[in-house]
């Protein structure tokens, strides 16, 4: 059953035409039915928290749009949720955590944190019942180094400011720190892929304010450390990297980190992207706004990508996150326009 899923099919380094189809996102705001669910379930992570609701929201993109893979409703912040940060999500402002001083990371205990997660490893379990046989279903973390701009600054900043002058003013403590996420998330990692997913993607979002040898070191090091550590349990697990934003930098990074397939942000060039693809599989790169303008926007974007890379290892995909201003009947078009290549 599992040879049918067309996106693992990808990861093995085929090319499927046309390319399977997910969005970033995909279950959230953009969608009444999310709103509707979201309203009922209280906090946001009391959603994350509660199998009955996160099964809902993870299929509701499933049932309207036939995407080839549902990804776990969750959210990379569980894991400093499972550390204790106190992660809340206020309304319209995005997450709040206790900003973390260097004198706290060594009382960090991880040791509750596969008990703290495990409505969440019931999800899996009940998703992967539910859903159709050919639907991959993709678990994810955040990467080590996004998770710790959180944790740092106890909230998104705009530059990640805070957690970059942590790393150069106290490099111990913030390689320390890196460690224990990295070995969290493979624990993490490893439940899901035991509980029913089939492909783990790892979403490194703010990679990109990286310079050379911080990105060596915040992002292709930890990641590689996470890659490792769930090989040497699930050999076969394929895994999904995203390093938002890395542009050069990404040249290599598949090989280093030990991934299956890179994903790439709407900023890579397409002729970088081609020769990326010639040394394995490729996710993206649509940018959000696209489908927020739609019409001709949407369509040449499409078909740019599907010319360009269409015809090797691909999954198509946004280069980051559906905006809960898209509309849903736009997303509908794309998708009719990705499954049209090639026929
Ligand atoms: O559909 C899916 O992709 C699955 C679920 C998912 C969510 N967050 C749900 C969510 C996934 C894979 C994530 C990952 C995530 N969370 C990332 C990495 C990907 C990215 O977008 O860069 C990051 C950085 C976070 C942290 C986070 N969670 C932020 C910054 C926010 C607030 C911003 C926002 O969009 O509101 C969240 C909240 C969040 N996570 C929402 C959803 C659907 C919206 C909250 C709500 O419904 O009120």
């Amino acid at each position: 059953m599992a040879e049918n899923r067309s996106l693992l099919q990808v990861l093995n380094g085929k090319t499927v035409t046309p390319p399977p189809l997910w969005l970033m996102r995909q279950a959230g705001r953009y969608l009444p039915e999310y709103r509707e669910t979201r309203r009922t379930a209280g906090s946001f992570l009391d959603l994350c928290y509660s199998p009955d609701h996160a099964v809902e929201v993870t299929l509701q993109p499933i049932r309207r749009y036939g995407f080839d893979a549902a990804i776990l409703f969750s959210d990379i912040l569980v894991i400093p949720d499972a550390l204790g940060r106190n992660v809340r999500f206020e309304e319209g402002e995005g997450p709040r955590l206790d900003p973390l001083a260097s004198e706290e990371i060594g009382k960090l205990d991880g040791s509750g944190m596969l008990d703290h997660l495990a409505p969440v490893f019931e999800t899996v379990r009940r998703l992967r019942r539910a859903l159709p046989a050919e639907t991959t279903l993709l678990g994810f973390c955040g990467a080590p180094w996004t998770i710790a701009t959180y944790m740092i600054a106890g909230r998104g900043t705009p530059d990640q400011a805070p957690a970059r002058l942590f790393a150069y003013r106290e490099p111990v403590a913030f390689a320390k720190l890196l460690d224990l996420i990295a070995d969290l998330s493979a624990d993490y990692l490893v439940a899901q892929l035991e509980a029913g997913a089939d492909a783990v993607q790892i979403f490194d979002s703010w990679a990109g304010v990286l310079g050379e040898d911080e990105f060596a070191a915040y992002a292709t090091g930890p990641v590689r450390r996470i890659v490792q550590s769930v090989r040497s349990r699930r050999p076969d697990a394929k895994i999904i990297a995203f390093a938002k934003g890395a542009g050069l930098q990404l040249k290599g990074y598949r090989q280093a980190t030990g991934a299956d397939a890179i994903g790439l942000d709407w900023t890579v060039p397409l002729s970088f992207a081609a020769e990326l693809q010639k040394d394995g599989p490729i996710q993206g790169n649509l940018d959000p706004l696209r489908v927020v303008a739609g019409g001709t926007a949407l369509t040449e974007g499409i078909d740019r990508i599907l010319d360009r890379l269409g015809n090797g290892p691909l999954i198509f995909n946004l280069g980051h996150g559906i905006t809960p201003q898209a509309d849903p009947d736009v997303v509908g078009r794309l998708v009719e326009r990705v499954r049209s290549f090639g026929r």
